[in-house]
């Protein structure tokens, strides 16, 4: 922390906020696989909230990338500086009294913990959007697994980059042939329905 700062507490605060929302904020973190499907499910749960007027924000690793994220590569530490500024702007919106819905792969244990140290007891929802990597390399949506394969493309999670599996998400998205991504996204719903989330 940077030195000769000192906090300042408002007089409007997180609980007020949420409180005039009518709404418990949090951070749906979605985790796994490039292709697994993270940002579809997100984008379908984000329009599922948002038609019940709940006040959402989904942060997005490509969208990020855009922005405040674009100095940024692929590299192991690149990555943990990516969660660690996300982390901290989930936490912002939190405040406000957002439910903020994050689509990142986030592949390491120890950022997705870090974010979710930064958040209150119950404030952090770890999804695990468990899509083996033959299926995500078979659906291949924007061609990088291939070019990972021919050597274009290096860091790439699941061929030459770590995936860390979460060993104990709140919820667990296993892939199957039978479940479409709207399915998927209704039954991450009423799970946070039935938690008390939503
Ligand atoms: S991370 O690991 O959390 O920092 O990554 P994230 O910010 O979510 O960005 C992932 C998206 O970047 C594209 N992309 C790559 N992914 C993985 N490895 C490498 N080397 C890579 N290069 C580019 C890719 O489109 C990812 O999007 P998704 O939606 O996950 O497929």
């Amino acid at each position: 922390m940077s030195e000769n700062i000192v906090w300042h507490q408002h007089i409007v605060d997180k609980a007020n906020r949420a409180g005039a929302l009518n709404q418990k904020p949090s951070v749906i973190w979605l985790t796994g696989l490039s292709g697994s499907g993270k940002s579809t499910v997100a984008n379908l749960l984000e329009k599922k909230l948002f038609d019940k007027q709940k006040k959402t924000y989904l942060l997005d690793g490509d969208n990020v990338r855009h922005g405040l994220c674009g100095d940024l590569g692929f590299d192991d530490k690149a990555r943990v500086e990516n969660i660690r500024r996300v982390s901290e702007v989930a936490k912002l919106f939190v405040d406000s009294g957002t439910i903020v819905i994050t689509a990142f792969i986030s592949p390491f244990k120890a950022d997705r913990e870090f974010c979710r140290s930064l958040l209150c007891d119950g404030e952090f929802i770890e999804v695990f959007v468990d899509t083996p990597i033959e299926v995500c390399e078979q659906r291949d949506p924007k061609g990088l697994y291939k070019k990972a394969r021919q050597g274009d493309i290096k860091h790439f999670t699941g061929i030459d980059s770590v995936y860390e599996t979460p060993d104990q998400p709140e919820i667990h998205l296993a892939y199957s042939d039978s479940e479409s991504a709207e399915q998927s996204a209704e039954r991450l719903y009423k799970m946070l329905e039935l938690k008390g989330y939503v």
